[in-house]
């Protein structure tokens, strides 16, 4: 009993150390952004988060589905009376699991910031397919972007992104999540066989026809192409 007091009293102590306050600015000169919009954070540090102008939110989503609400972490609308000299805004949650988490701003009027761009994630890994670069572009409609990702990570997984193993169309490969359902996304279109790259080409989607050329030897000085 007493060991196991000791060993739960430093683990505190470490946790304690080591948690960090990391501050992003929401809004900065009025700006769609979280400044900065991507960051590394440890398990039990916290993200504080300072709305500089208009209404914004810090609202959980998916990899997969950049714009929609996941049910998660959310700060709800913060407006900013910039006619009022009291202080702005302040929010901030504990980061309290290592792999990723991807956040929008909610706001949809009189534009829908979260398609201009205004995305934030924690921890995503910048040289893989998840990074928080494809996160945005899909937010901003760009699935192709998110496709072509997700189909280099089933590649890299050798295994083929299904999606059956639910209807969110994400299967893990352990470590992160591969998305495979991209019909859903706010401006996005069903992928065609045009935007898959990184996976083989199925013989009856593909329209590449490569012509077939010989190489006849004609001499030493010679190269005949037919
Ligand atoms: C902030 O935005 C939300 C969502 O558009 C809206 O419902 C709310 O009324 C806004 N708050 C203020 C004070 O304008
Ligand atoms: C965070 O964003 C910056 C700028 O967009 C980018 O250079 C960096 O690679 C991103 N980091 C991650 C973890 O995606």
């Amino acid at each position: 009993m007493r060991f196991s007091l000791a060993v739960q009293v430093s683990a505190a102590l470490v946790l304690s150390v080591s948690a960090a306050d990391i501050q992003v600015v929401v809004g900065a000169g009025g700006q769609l952004a979280f400044s900065p919009p991507n960051v590394t954070a440890n398990i039990g540090d916290s993200i504080v988060f300072q709305f500089q102008s208009k209404n914004h939110s810090v609202t959980q989503s998916t990899f997969a589905h950049p714009c929609t609400p996941a049910g998660g972490i959310d700060s709800g609308f913060q407006f900013v009376d910039s006619t009022s000299s009291t202080l702005p805004p302040q929010w901030s949650f504990a980061v309290d699991s290592a792999p990723p988490l991807w956040f929008f701003c909610a706001q949809t009027n009189p534009a829908n910031h979260c398609q201009n761009g205004m995305v934030f994630s924690v921890n995503a890994n910048p040289d893989g397919p998840e990074s928080f670069a494809v996160f945005q572009q899909a937010a901003m409609g760009n699935a192709a972007e998110v496709e072509s990702a997700a189909a280099a990570a089933a590649s890299a997984a050798g295994s083929t992104a299904s999606g059956a193993a639910g209807a969110s169309g994400v299967t893990t490969d352990g470590v992160n999540a591969i998305t495979s359902s991209f019909g859903s996304l706010t401006g996005g279109a069903q992928p065609t066989a045009s935007v898959l790259t990184g996976g083989e080409p199925s013989s009856t989607s593909s329209p590449l026809v490569v012509a077939k050329k010989k190489k006849i030897w004609r001499g030493p000085s010679q190269e005949v192409w037919s």
